[in-house]
């Protein structure tokens, strides 16, 4: 079957938080929004076909997951990233975000210190402040070829100055689009290890990786990296169903696997949504060629989005991503500042992008643009941004 991405489907009056949401944050109404993680595309075709056969049944009473849940689990992470899970190191989430708060409450006390390496995806400071938690930041190093590398010795140097309980890896990395190598991960994984502290890595992109990269998880390094471990994977992003609220939690560490369970009780969660289920197990049975399919055409968009910016906007750096659909633009040669940058592109280019000081330290003069839409959107949006920004 051959899935049509260029198909354009209205999201409006859909209760989308991305195209239904402006009024309600004070923006205006008719913004081309890209923003917010998630696509514009309809789901694989099985997936709508397992929720309509759920919907018929008719009946969605309090439900889990069964042994054939467990083994289509098992058979995508061996086959995508030759992971050979343990079912018994599952817990299901209603989300990737929710999970990092419950480590923080499994794992942490006030006093204690979490570090993220900003710019990264905003929920991850705000998981730690809001939870009364002390935030340390290991910036990653922007170099003068618009690449991005981890700083190590900053990374130690902090873990041991703060006495750092938790670092919250995102790999592939939101929003720089670093998917990261073994070799770093073993460096990051060895200084955790040696300073005891716990790595929760979120892999939720882990399956948009663009062509010559290649995913590693990090519990699948060596076992003293899986005990020391959370990995937070979902199919949210990868078969766009965010809204269904589920994701897999793999805890191998007995211990960290207890007291996870014992914050997830406290937070009064314990069964998950029925159509987050249904719409995992068909997805990850039947969504493979569907994915194949969307990474090409995200492939095409990254290119088509990397021509347009050199030809009509010489000025603006695309960061090259490695993974995920969320592309990292550096405005800052422009001599704008961030509030003249946002202002431009709501009012003028009437464009809706995350702001890179949304990101923490380092996303000044950057925003960040959701490319998983149907090609003409892209295009219109870009052209609208072209327009306004080379003026
Ligand atoms: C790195 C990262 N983690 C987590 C999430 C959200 O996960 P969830 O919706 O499962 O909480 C996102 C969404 O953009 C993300 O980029």
């Amino acid at each position: 079957m051959k899935y049509n991405f260029d198909e354009i489907i209205p999201r409006k009056d859909t209760n989308s938080l991305k195209y239904d949401y402006a009024k309600k944050r004070g923006l205006p109404q008719d913004l081309i929004p890209l923003w917010v993680a998630d696509m514009d595309f309809k789901s694989p075709q099985p997936v709508i076909d397992a929720l309509i056969e759920k919907s018929k049944h008719g009946i969605f009473g309090y439900s889990d997951s069964m042994e054939d849940y467990n083994q289509v689990l098992k058979n995508w992470f061996s086959s995508q990233y030759g992971w050979l899970i343990d079912p018994k190191w599952l817990v299901k989430t209603p989300g990737v975000v929710f999970a990092i708060n419950m480590a923080i409450h499994a794992y942490t006390e006030e006093k204690d210190y979490t570090l993220i390496q900003e710019p990264v995806y905003y929920p991850f400071r705000d998981s730690i402040e809001k939870n009364n938690r002390k935030l340390v930041v290991n910036e990653l190093i922007y170099t003068t070829e618009g690449t991005y590398v981890i700083d190590f010795d900053d990374f130690e140097r902090k873990i041991r100055q703060y006495h750092v309980k938790l670092f919250i890896l995102s790999n592939p990395h939101n929003p720089v689009g670093r998917v990261f190598t073994q070799d770093e991960l073993i460096q990051l994984g060895n200084i955790c290890l040696k300073h005891n502290v716990i790595v929760i890595s979120d892999e939720i992109h882990q399956d948009f990786i663009y062509p010559g990269y290649q995913h590693t998880v990090f519990a699948n390094i060596n076992d003293a990296f899986a005990q020391n471990s959370i990995t937070c994977t979902s199919p949210s992003k990868t078969f766009n169903l965010a809204g269904l609220q589920l994701s897999n939690v793999f805890i191998p560490n007995v211990d960290l696997r207890k007291k996870f369970i014992k914050a997830l009780t406290r937070s009064g969660y314990s069964q998950p949504n029925v159509m987050g289920l249904v719409s995992c197990q068909s997805a990850y049975e039947h969504g493979q060629e569907w994915l194949t399919q969307l990474n090409h055409y995200l492939y095409e968009n990254l290119t088509f989005t990397r021509d347009f910016l050199k030809n009509h906007l010489p000025n603006v750096h695309l960061i090259e991503p490695e993974g995920t659909y969320l592309i990292w633009i550096d405005f800052s040669s422009l001599g704008l500042s961030d509030e003249d940058i946002k202002q431009k592109m709501l009012y003028e280019a009437k464009v809706w992008l995350d702001d890179g000081t949304m990101f923490g330290q380092g996303g000044c003069g950057f925003q960040r643009i959701n490319i998983a839409c149907p090609r003409p959107i892209l295009e219109q949006a870009l052209r609208q941004i072209a327009k306004t920004f080379s003026d």
